[in-house]
């Protein structure tokens, strides 16, 4: 079998067969057209080792002399007891080349242990490198499957490791350690993607940054529990991974049976994570689902009522509320938690998805009339997968309710630990699917609604169903929900939010429209929230809201400018009692919401570029159009810095060769903040009436910055003369 040569956008993937496995000799830079003799140059055998040259197939095995994770792992219990076909022999029996030398299909088999996996590597223009596999059972007794996993390698000279953690309001922060020998694994057992789970791995050269070094990154698109890793093994071989977390017994397949993986996600850059973020969003904005920045639908300017009212649904407020809204420019009104039957706080009411009587007596049609009277869309927020005990739903079904055992609680079994109060509804139970999926039609049929926040706040633990776990299943089903309202609602958006981001991955937004990226809408956390948010995810996706002078997640202040700046970049839009706001905060946010408009086509459809500071309590971060024509930066003090001033924030990611004008946009003059943003004698002399200079000397010398007060931010505009 010929080698396969896969290229796009800078990227080589090349995989050879000659040792009867899919090998990836190169997943990298790119290699151009003429390769050598792969036979030639295969690797030494070392002492005391097996006396073949170990292959790193595609699917890691035992029978090729592989000692690290394996790629796959299962047994069946067959004529000679439980074990049998634990050491899978899958060579490759066919490789094709498809969709016009993008993608490449292997069929690997092992007759004797009856099983077959094929494999899809796809390779899509802007370099985006999509891999996954499906194992069938082709044997005659039930196979049992414990991990089947996506891994690509990395070269030795990876030799430091990022990847993000986090908790409820402090999602996606980085942590970076050297790559050791050892396996160095993440897990998450949440039942949905986590708050703390790594949006992106990615291994690069020493020192990789923002601009600089080559860095392999990997994403798992997959919203229920997995596993992302690194294999570092003592023949110096790396391998990145992923996989879905099984529970024992989750997956069994019976003859004829299928089981396939989450896609792998990966890029490969040569200048940083920029490179890697750009690879992602050019895929991102390549499907034909993904929200059009730059005519037609545009992200309208967001009003959520969450940290408005909570749950004190009434219908004058929330009248003026929308008026106030409307008022200022806004032009989507979402209404937050409450509004269901029996909903007045977190203890009651998940499931029973009717418009409360009590609250509503004319429905939501009053107030949904008020606000597209005003102009503005209508959204609302639901949790279709989730249930309080206090609800007719579940006092009619206790038998929808997740546990660990086969018996409902109303007969003895045991449910887990509540959550906020509420338990899960068991989506794998197609009465229970058709119920949530009756509701939710209605609910869209019935009244006026643009777009779901569609919600799930708690962790799915000690999830079964008939005494057996069903993560697997559950996530499969909560995806036909999101697939078949899309399919009867093409025209309702719908955002992914899990108490913030904790379902945030390529697994669910292919079904979604955006992400809520964190219930903290403090500027200060979500500069850094966002900006890894934003590592794989464009801003056009990730919702970005001015919260409360005061922030009801941390209680820290900060000066309108500071909100405004943060949440321009993301969808924009507001959680707060703007009834509350000022004149003068009025009067800023109506030109923060009218730049929001001059500049939301180049926000959601230029390059981010997020620029080298050696200074870490500085950020400067912005968005490049592709034409180069245009850019948006930010300059952000994160917090008090040691030098008297900032000195010079390079703006890369210009035309080195065309001429640029620098403005200051935001705070002006006539901002109320405007003062508290400097601690000063005197500004640098560009900021009153900007400054000219070439994209080069933007980039390599840069601007001087004013003296930032901590956690306040300027915004400027570029604009190619
Ligand atoms: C958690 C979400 O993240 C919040 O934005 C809000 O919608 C609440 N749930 C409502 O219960």
């Amino acid at each position: 079998m010929h080698p396969v040569h896969l290229r796009s956008a800078g990227t080589s993937l090349l995989l050879a067969f000659d040792s009867g496995e899919a090998e990836i000799v190169h997943w990298g830079a790119d290699l151009g057209e003429h390769l050598p003799d792969l036979a030639t140059l295969r690797g030494p055998v070392p002492h005391s080792a097996l006396d073949i040259p170990v292959t790193a197939g595609l699917l890691p095995q035992a029978s090729s002399g592989w000692a690290g994770r394996p790629g796959l792992r299962g047994h069946r219990n067959a004529d000679g007891g439980p074990g049998q076909d634990f050491s899978p022999a899958l060579r490759v029996v066919s490789a094709q080349v498809q969709d016009g030398g993008r993608s490449v299909l292997i069929i690997h088999r092992d007759s004797e242990a009856g099983l077959d996996v094929s494999s899809e590597l796809t390779l899509h223009p802007g370099g985006l490198l999509e891999l996954a596999h499906t194992l069938t059972n082709s044997g005659a007794a039930a196979y049992q499957l414990e991990e089947l996993a996506t891994v690509l390698p990395v070269p030795r000279d990876a030799t430091e490791l990022l990847d993000l953690t986090g908790r409820w309001c402090r999602e996606n922060h980085p942590q970076r350690h050297a790559v050791q020998q050892g396996t160095w694994v993440r897990t998450g057992r949440h039942g949905r993607t986590g708050h703390d789970s790594s949006l992106l791995v990615a291994a690069g050269t020493a020192g990789f940054s923002n601009r600089r070094g080559q860095v392999w990154a990997t994403h798992f698109g997959w919203s229920g529990n997995h596993e992302q890793y690194l294999d570092s093994l003592t023949d110096g071989r790396r391998m990145l991974g992923a996989a879905e977390l099984l529970g024992s017994g989750e997956v069994v397949l019976h003859p004829g049976g299928s089981y396939r993986t989450p896609s792998l996600f990966a890029a490969y850059s040569g200048h940083g994570l920029d490179g890697i973020t750009e690879t992602f969003y050019d895929w991102f904005r390549a499907r034909p689902q993904h929200v059009d920045t730059t005519s037609g639908r545009v992200r309208p300017v967001v009003l959520n009522t969450w940290e408005a009212v909570y749950f004190d649904h009434s219908l004058e407020p929330l009248l003026e509320l929308a008026e106030s809204a409307a008022g200022l420019g806004v032009e989507r009104f979402v209404l937050d938690d409450g509004w269901f039957r029996g909903r007045r706080d977190d203890h009651a009411g998940l499931g029973d998805w009717f418009v409360d009587e009590g609250l509503w007596p004319e429905g939501l049609t009053p107030l949904i009339d008020a606000v597209t009277g005003h102009g503005m869309e209508f959204g609302l927020w639901v949790e279709p997968e989730m249930v309080n005990l206090d609800s007719d739903v579940a006092r009619e079904h206790p038998e929808w309710i997740v546990g660990p055992s086969a018996l409902s609680y109303k007969d003895g079994g045991r449910l887990p630990h509540t959550w906020r109060h509420q338990h899960v509804l068991d989506l794998a139970n197609p009465e229970a699917w058709e119920y949530i999926y009756g509701r939710l039609d209605a609910l869209l049929r019935e009244n006026n609604i643009a777009y779901l926040k569609w919600d799930q706040n708690r962790d799915l633990t000690e999830h079964g169903r008939g005494g057996r776990p069903s993560v697997h299943e559950q996530t499969l089903a909560a995806y036909r929900l999101f697939d078949a309202l899309k399919a009867a609602h093409p025209d309702v958006e719908i955002e992914s939010c899990s108490s913030g981001g904790a379902r945030v991955d390529l697994g669910i937004l292919q079904r979604t429209d955006r992400v809520w990226a964190s219930d903290c809408n403090d500027a200060l956390e979500r500069q850094t929230i966002q900006r890894w948010t934003q590592a794989i995810l464009p801003p056009e996706l990730v919702g970005a809201h001015i919260g409360p002078t005061t922030s009801h997640t941390t209680a820290r202040t900060h000066d309108i400018s500071f909100r405004a700046i943060t949440a321009l970049f993301g969808h924009f839009g507001m959680e707060w009692d703007i009834r509350a706001a000022t004149d003068q905060e009025r009067a800023t946010l109506r030109r923060v919401i009218a730049l929001y408009k001059r500049h939301r086509a180049l926000i959601h459809s230029g390059k981010r570029v997020n620029a080298d500071t050696a200074e870490p309590t500085l950020s400067v971060h912005g968005v490049v159009a592709h034409d180069a024509g245009e850019a948006l930066f930010a300059a952000v003090s994160l917090a008090s810095a040691p030098a008297e001033v900032p000195g010079l924030a390079s703006l890369p990611g210009l035309d080195p060769t065309r001429s640029y004008r620098v403005r200051a946009e935001l705070p002006t003059p006539l901002d109320g903040d405007y003062a508290h943003t400097f601690t000063q004698i005197q500004p640098p002399a560009w900021l009153e009436d900007g400054a000219v200079a070439s994209g080069a000397f933007l980039q390599h010398v840069g601007l001087p910055l004013p003296v930032l007060n901590p956690e306040h931010a300027l915004l400027l505009h570029v604009q190619a003369l």
